[in-house]
């Protein structure tokens, strides 16, 4: 029998608003749903609940997978591009998270600015769920930790490596891994490092080295993690030159691995820039569980955030 859930955050903003034992249980639900759901069977935990979902950029998982939760658990998504809003027009985030909190349940939200989600959250008596900002990306380190929960049978005592860009994916899998006992080794290239005040909090709870050596971040690993060079928010810059071909997570640089170890990445992927195609396709990688359990995890979470779990 689950133990039911009451989350002492209104919101998930970073991912730093869970503690241990919530973020423990929320993944334990989440596994459990996954199997109840192979097995045809799906409470009704959103019966009547509606989600809005507000996208200011593009999105494949964060979409579908959301909606299909919200369906699955009985509930109702409206998918609301910022493009079509009066948001568009002038209105304000403020103005539009009052007027929104007066018709749907919860909100998921995909923004350029961190702080615009947070005005979003700060005006909205309802949930807000960081569906990306620039600065984090909870909803996907959620799921990571599910599937390494689900392929290591644990998440404390584990080495994970990060390569690459120390950006918004990256920032929320510090909380997350410093929180469940994951020690990580972080390498990205000069001026690519992840948010300090970030590290210097999580380095309370667990490892956090952060280098500019993909070769020693990657000794010992349990777990490799990278993702795209250039995200959503910098797409007019080219940054790639300052990444390659140092910090490509190619089969040379897996072999410095634990032979064990799995290979992880958020999606989409740029094959042949952060990741090779025979490491994203190969037999180490977990690439497509990972994006399954965005639906799960996303369930039970909002479950949770609605007291229903
Ligand atoms: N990983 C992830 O958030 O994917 P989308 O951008 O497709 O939603
Ligand atoms: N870091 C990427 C993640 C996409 C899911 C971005 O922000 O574009």
């Amino acid at each position: 029998m689950d133990e039911e859930m009451k989350l002492k955050t209104k919101d998930l903003l970073t991912l730093n608003e869970l503690d241990k034992s919530e973020l423990l249980g929320m993944i334990d639900h989440a596994i459990r749903m996954k199997k109840d759901l192979k097995r045809g069977i799906s409470k009704p935990l959103l019966k009547n609940k509606t989600l809005a979902m507000v996208f200011q950029k593009p999105s494949t998982r964060t979409r579908v997978s959301f909606e299909t939760g919200a369906f699955q658990l009985g509930g109702h998504a409206l998918n609301l591009s910022a493009d079509e809003l009066q948001l568009k027009r002038g209105e304000t985030i403020e103005d539009t998270a009052k007027t929104l909190s007066r018709y749907v349940d919860l909100i998921m939200a995909r923004v350029y600015s961190h702080e615009e989600l947070e005005l979003l959250a700060k005006n909205s008596p309802i949930p807000v769920i960081n569906g990306l900002s620039d600065s984090f990306h909870p909803c996907q380190i959620l799921a990571d930790l599910m599937t390494i929960k689900e392929k290591k049978k644990k998440l404390s005592g584990l080495r994970l490596a990060w390569v690459g860009d120390g950006n918004n994916v990256c920032n929320s899998m510090i909380y997350g891994c410093a929180k469940v006992g994951i020690n990580m080794s972080i390498a990205t290239p000069k001026g690519y490092e992840p948010k300090h005040d970030v590290v210097k909090e999580s380095t309370k709870l667990s490892e956090v080295k952060l280098s500019n050596n993909p070769e020693t971040a990657v000794a010992e690993a349990d777990i490799v993690v990278t993702d795209t060079f250039v995200s959503i928010h910098h797409q007019t810059t080219d940054r790639t030159n300052d990444f390659l071909p140092r910090f490509q997570v190619n089969t040379d640089l897996m072999k410095k691995a634990n032979k064990s170890a799995i290979f992880m990445h958020c999606l989409p992927a740029k094959r042949g820039q952060e990741v090779t195609s025979d490491v994203i396709d190969g037999h180490q990688s977990v690439v497509w569980d990972e994006a399954e359990n965005r639906l799960h995890v996303q369930k039970a979470l909002m479950a949770a955030l609605l007291g229903r779990l």
